[in-house]
């Protein structure tokens, strides 16, 4: 029995459950871009409806396209309306939410642009009173990250009355070295602890509850190792193509777009060790310190370690749907993978020779991430062999996205006079268990960074492990002439990634 001091809720972490949100402004680089559209302005407006933010809260919209702010206010009024997914649009409090929303034409090459924000700033603080705290968020291209990022610190707006933090989108850098650049770069201005480079999987509930499942519970840990876990798989899967950004993903693919950052941090979630406290760089240091006992492949061994895939044409549900080269922006004779798997070892005492399988794709048949441990089988058959009408391994089923939740499957005895055994399944769903709407990402993350908790952003040495881990990779895929496509759109990608699994007697699970 635990003793709890009175009135002390043992559930409530203050630093992220009751923690006060300060007033500030918000400067969004690339106000007219779809990530504002879709996410930046859906959440914070999302914000405003919880009455997470002081009442004080202001953004300032800035991108190329000359606009008045009721002009921006209108256009992210229909944005709001348009992505707020499972929640409300309300009148009132998007009125009182579109009195903070301001907007400055500006083009981050220009000089002009950094004088003229230190104005409209001052304006704003003045009419709002957000204490000179500003969070900067680089939504740009990300050729424009660093220029940016120089601009306010000539004109002196990384410094001022209150804090000053920079959130960076991905991706960061598009390999190792142009990452520690980036870096570098950045460093000059802002030191890494206002850094705040955001990988939004981090910020997904479900992403979080593998903490909470793996630490918050006594029955996992024990078995949560080499001696009863046989391998991993992580997959997240899309049905949608590149939906008009061809031109950007013929330069990342798969492994740079999704694997990189999203898939790795995803397994560093699940295969750290715990740390001794929930403050953000003990949560951090862990995940570093993962990530950099991932094994780097020798050259040598990415053929049979890593798999490449670009998706042809297929008729789909009565559809024509055009292969990736037909895409608008890709050249024809493309050789980017839209479909990236890849077998990890993590070279620590708990993990050693555990494969971590993890596999990312544009067009298979369905959208679906989650996460597969597969645990080894019981040691001796003591009810003979043929017993179970299908056999089915053990698996804990950690389901990210969609029908958010996770699933135990085991084998049960099926009702009868014998002794038949027939696979089922435990399952916690988080929309019927909890019934409530679990916030965005987006929503999460920017909270955070409002209030400085840097938990579920990425640090300079856990990107530049990850970059090191896929590095190989790119470098040998860089140089090999595939023969693409390999796999049709609408199938689960190429039979080479069947391969990969099969040589250690391993199976693709189909979600
Ligand atoms: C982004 C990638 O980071 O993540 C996209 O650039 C991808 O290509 C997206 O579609 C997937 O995110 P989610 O949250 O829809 O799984």
């Amino acid at each position: 029995m635990v003793n709890h001091m009175a009135g002390e809720n043992p559930f409530h972490d203050p630093l992220r459950f009751e923690r006060k949100v300060p007033e500030c402004a918000v400067v969004i680089f690339g106000a007219n871009g779809d990530l504002t559209k879709r996410k930046l302005m859906p959440a914070l407006y999302r914000l405003a409806f919880e009455r997470r933010l002081s009442p004080g809260f202001a953004v300032i919209g800035i991108s190329r396209t000359p606009m008045s702010d009721d002009q921006f206010r209108e256009k992210m009024r229909e944005s709001v309306q348009k992505f707020l997914e499972d929640s409300p649009f309300d009148e009132n409090v998007w009125s009182s939410f579109a009195q903070g929303l301001f907007y400055m034409a500006g083009n981050v090459d220009d000089a002009k642009c950094y004088t003229d924000l230190k104005q409209c700033l001052e304006g704003v603080e003045k009419q709002r009173r957000t204490g000179g705290n500003v969070l900067f968020y680089l939504s740009t291209q990300p050729s424009q990250y660093g220029p940016t990022a120089t601009g306010l610190g000539v004109v002196g707006l990384n410094k001022g009355d209150g804090w000053r933090r920079l959130v960076v989108e991905k991706p960061f850098g598009h390999d190792l070295a142009s990452s520690r650049e980036l870096s570098t770069t950045l460093h000059k201005v802002f030191v890494e602890e206002d850094l705040y480079r955001i990988d939004h999987y981090l910020g997904k509930e479900t992403v979080q509850n593998i903490l909470a499942l793996r630490f918050g519970n006594g029955i996992f840990e024990p078995l949560w190792n080499r001696r009863y876990i046989s391998h991993v798989q992580i997959t997240a899967a899309e049905s949608i193509g590149v939906e008009g950004r061809g031109a950007y993903y013929q330069e990342a693919g798969a492994l740079r777009d999704m694997i990189q950052n999203h898939l790795l941090q995803v397994m560093a979630t699940v295969t750290m060790e715990p740390s001794a406290s929930f403050q953000p760089n003990s949560v951090r240091d862990e995940r570093s310190k993962l990530l950099r006992s991932v094994r780097v492949m020798r050259p040598d061994e990415v053929a049979r370690y890593a798999v490449a895939g670009q998706y042809g044409p297929a008729r789909l549900g009565g559809e024509n749907v055009p292969g990736f080269r037909q895409e608008q922006g890709v050249d024809p004779q493309s050789q980017t993978d839209t479909y990236a798997a890849a077998t990890f070892f993590i070279d620590n005492w708990r993990w050693a020779k555990v494969p971590f399988y993890i596999r990312s794709g544009k067009r298979l048949p369905k959208r679906v991430s989650e996460i597969s441990i597969q645990f080894h089988e019981a040691p001796h058959a003591v009810f003979g062999n043929g017993f179970a009408e299908k056999a089915i391994p053990n698996l804990l089923i950690l389901r990210i996205q969609p029908e958010e939740g996770v699933s135990l499957k085991f084998l049960s005895k099926r009702p009868g006079t014998g002794m038949t055994l027939r696979p089922v399944s435990m399952d916690f769903n988080y929309g019927s268990s909890f019934g409530e709407r679990s916030p965005s990402a987006y929503e999460t993350l920017l909270l955070d960074a409002i209030t400085g908790d840097a938990t579920l952003y990425t640090r300079q040495d856990m990107v530049e492990a990850s970059w090191a881990v896929v590095e190989p990779i790119l470098e040998v895929w860089q140089t090999s002439r595939f023969n693409f496509p390999n796999y049709a759109a609408g199938s689960w990608g190429p039979t080479a990634s069947d391969v990969m699994l099969a040589q250690h007697g391993h199976v693709w699970r189909k979600p």
